[in-house]
């Protein structure tokens, strides 16, 4: 198969009906916060016996494509030795790799961020490639205020972006295009779908720039939404509809999905407003719309796991669950019935 072939069909695969991509690329920073929050020493093998309990979980495989690992992670192997990119290819699931190295403060905007991360990208890649990587990621920050998002926080980021992609697609990797537009503020959802447009097509027109192959990659938007300060949150309905419509707006048809982050909502919520999009628009969308959650497959299966060996079955089954109904959400089968079933098995 051609490099062009081969990025194509993992694309596709990506996005297989019925399954998502788990985030489980959680930065050291972030990861041993989230374990002190619930009293996990924050050390390496922690992370590693965390991880091993995700990616060992039976059944996974039916819910999940791929899983984006960090560069600590996809070094790491199970206790009995076997390293995590052969655990998730043996499952039939795809290894990726986060490529970016987190967002600063951009010069010149003090209260916005640049991600960063370019520098030797083309060395890296080529290393994760042999390790087994077939996909990636870069996240870029958008944070809504007075006055921002700035033209300059906008063009900086897409550019990143852009040039992240177009070395993926030269070294064989499929970029998932993650700009982040935070849920942070008071802002309504009339003015989340503003800057999100704004935000959309300043990304796709730089990726066109860098002559990024659109099926070939893989966007990772956040979902139009109310800010968490805003005194009105819009409903699970406008949520969907106003997701959908600025991504119809904005997303080439070429794109073979849109896999969204979960940005902070509940699990809960985040499952339904995919499942809301993926109802009202059945049949009627060019590209598949799915999940790349982080906090809204994990954060279930965390709070069970606890560091402890006794909880890793109780664990793997909280995850288990989270992942199936999302993969219902995908395919607009989900109901909140679901939940209580769920729970109670
Ligand atoms: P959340 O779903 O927790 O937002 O994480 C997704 C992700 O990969 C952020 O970069």
């Amino acid at each position: 198969m051609s490099i062009t072939e081969e990025l194509k069909a993992t694309a596709k695969a990506m996005v297989a009906e019925g399954k998502g991509i788990l985030a489980a690329d959680e930065s050291f920073g972030t990861a041993n916060k989230r374990f002190q929050k619930l009293g996990i020493p924050q050390t390496e093998e922690m992370r590693r016996a965390y991880r091993e309990m995700l990616f060992t979980s039976t059944g996974m495989n039916k819910f999940i494509s791929g899983v984006i690992l960090f560069d600590e992670t996809i070094r790491q192997s199970t206790k009995e030795g076997v390293p995590f990119t052969k655990v998730l290819l043996k499952a039939g699931i795809i290894p990726g790799i986060k490529l970016d190295a987190g967002a600063k403060p951009l010069a010149g905007a003090p209260q916005e961020l640049i991600t960063e991360g370019l520098d030797g990208l083309r060395e890296r890649i080529a290393e994760y490639y042999n390790m087994g990587a077939r996909f990636a990621k870069w996240r870029a920050v958008i944070t809504i205020g007075e006055k921002i998002p700035s033209k300059l926080c906008l063009q900086a980021n897409a550019d990143a972006l852009a040039r992240y992609a177009a070395l993926c697609i030269e070294g064989g990797l499929v970029p998932i295009v993650e700009p982040e537009v935070l849920m942070d503020g008071n802002q309504t959802i009339a003015q989340s779908l503003e800057v999100h447009q704004e935000t959309l097509h300043t990304v796709f027109e730089r990726l066109y720039l860098y002559r990024v192959p659109f099926e070939q990659m893989i966007l990772k938007p956040s979902m139009v939404i109310s800010g968490t300060d805003c005194a009105e949150q819009a409903s699970v309905e406008d949520v969907a509809q106003l997701t959908v419509k600025c991504l119809l707006d904005c997303v080439p048809s070429s794109v073979p999905g849109c896999v969204f982050l979960s940005g902070g909502q509940s699990d809960q919520l985040a499952t339904a407003h995919l499942n809301a999009m993926n109802v009202i628009f059945k049949g009627k969308l060019p590209w598949t719309l799915s999940f790349s959650y982080g906090r809204a497959l994990q954060q279930a299966a965390m709070q069970t796991w606890l560091g402890k060996d006794a909880n890793v079955t109780a664990a793997q089954k909280a995850f288990s669950m989270r992942a199936q109904l999302n993969s219902a959400a995908a395919l607009g089968q989900y109901s909140s019935e679901m939940e209580k079933i769920a729970s109670n098995n």
